[in-house]
């Protein structure tokens, strides 16, 4: 079999997107020196390297762009991974293009094909997590796509992922610890597999402990800042109001310490709330958070990583899936109750 740019990169010791410049005779643009690229040459040449013509066409339509795709720019979460994935690009020579879908399906669906129809390279999208037809497409044209943050259990793709369950289950044990045994969860989109792995954490931590679910505790169904904030004042003015709550993300974080306060409550004296994803300005906050935080950079640099190293194979056959470990940042936001001594916490 002939030789590939993978071997030229192993045998000349540079990388590959260093040879592909080389080969498609972008050189100067990316600013390889001369004597690199003569080695490169010179190791083609040596390795009896053949072009395969129909690589060679798609690299030569090569824009050396990325599409990401992200479901709500104005997240500080998403606004940080965007950040990072930029940075990332720029340094292994590619601009990115960025398509916002506000958490809509269909604008996720029509930013992908105006992406593919733009010619980028490859894409990165935190999708909306509600369907995954569109990505079946990407897969049956064998464009190179990464996603972040959600994924579908029944699409074969690379991903890089936290561990919700885990992220969660800690989170919620924490609250347990202390004394917490009637907490209320706010939850996010319905169908996203981060909902999805945070609530099943939650419902595993109270079952270990042999706390009994109480389903009016489990509200939400956006991850914005309205629903964190209707959702916290429902909790609030029921007979028998939750002693702690659960806001899963930073915008559902936002709009319950709107309730909160709004109704002349302290946190954590008369509520402890633990949040998800770590608000920028936390450790400010007149009681900073305990919450859980995701390696949000980490997500981002090896999101672009995978895809620059799926971009340079002819076609997608084996798929990454990283699941890398969220951890529970401890603020001062979570109250022990006097009773705490006296309930069983050994798990059952
Ligand atoms: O803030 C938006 C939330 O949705 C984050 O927790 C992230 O995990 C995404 O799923």
């Amino acid at each position: 079999m002939s030789a590939t740019i993978e071997d030229i990169a192993v045998k000349a010791n540079v990388s590959v997107s260093t040879v592909s410049r080389v080969l498609n005779n972008v050189a100067g643009k990316y600013r390889i020196s001369r004597d690199t690229q003569k080695l490169v040459l010179k190791t083609a040449k040596e390795l009896k390297y053949q072009p395969n013509q129909l690589a060679r066409g798609l690299r030569l339509k090569k824009t050396h762009t990325i599409g990401l795709i992200v479901p709500d720019i104005s997240n500080p979460f998403f606004a940080c991974i965007t950040d990072t994935i930029q940075s990332a690009a720029h340094r292994v020579g590619y601009s990115i293009v960025v398509c916002n879908t506000d958490d809509k399906l269909e604008l996720e669906v029509e930013h992908t094909q105006l992406l593919v129809s733009k010619g980028v390279d490859g894409l990165i999208v935190l999708p909306v997590g509600q369907g995954s037809d569109h990505f079946r497409r990407l897969r049956k044209e064998n464009i190179p796509f990464v996603l972040v943050d959600r994924y579908f259990e029944d699409l074969d793709a690379h991903s890089v992922l936290i561990d919700n369950f885990k992220g969660s289950y800690e989170a919620v044990e924490h609250l347990i610890s202390r004394g917490h045994v009637r907490i209320g969860l706010i939850e996010g989109l319905p169908g996203a597999s981060t909902t999805r792995g945070r609530r099943a954490g939650y419902l595993a931590a109270l079952a270990s402990h042999g706390i009994p679910l109480d389903e009016s505790l489990l509200r939400g169904q956006s991850f914005r800042k309205e629903t964190g904030y209707t959702e916290t004042k429902a909790l609030l003015r029921t007979d028998n109001p939750p002693t702690a709550i659960f806001a899963t993300n930073d915008l559902i974080t936002l709009g319950a310490l709107e309730a909160i306060y709004e109704k002349g409550l302290n946190i954590p004296e008369d509520v402890s709330l633990v949040a998800f994803d770590e608000i920028d300005f936390n450790p400010f906050l007149r009681c900073p958070l305990t919450t859980v935080i995701q390696p949000r950079e980490e997500m981002g640099e090896m999101a672009v990583k995978i895809l620059v190293e799926s971009m340079a194979q002819k076609e997608q056959k084996v798929f990454r899936q990283i699941v890398l470990p969220p951890r529970l940042g401890e603020g001062r936001s979570v109250r022990f109750l006097e009773h705490a001594q006296s309930l069983s916490l050994t798990a059952t």
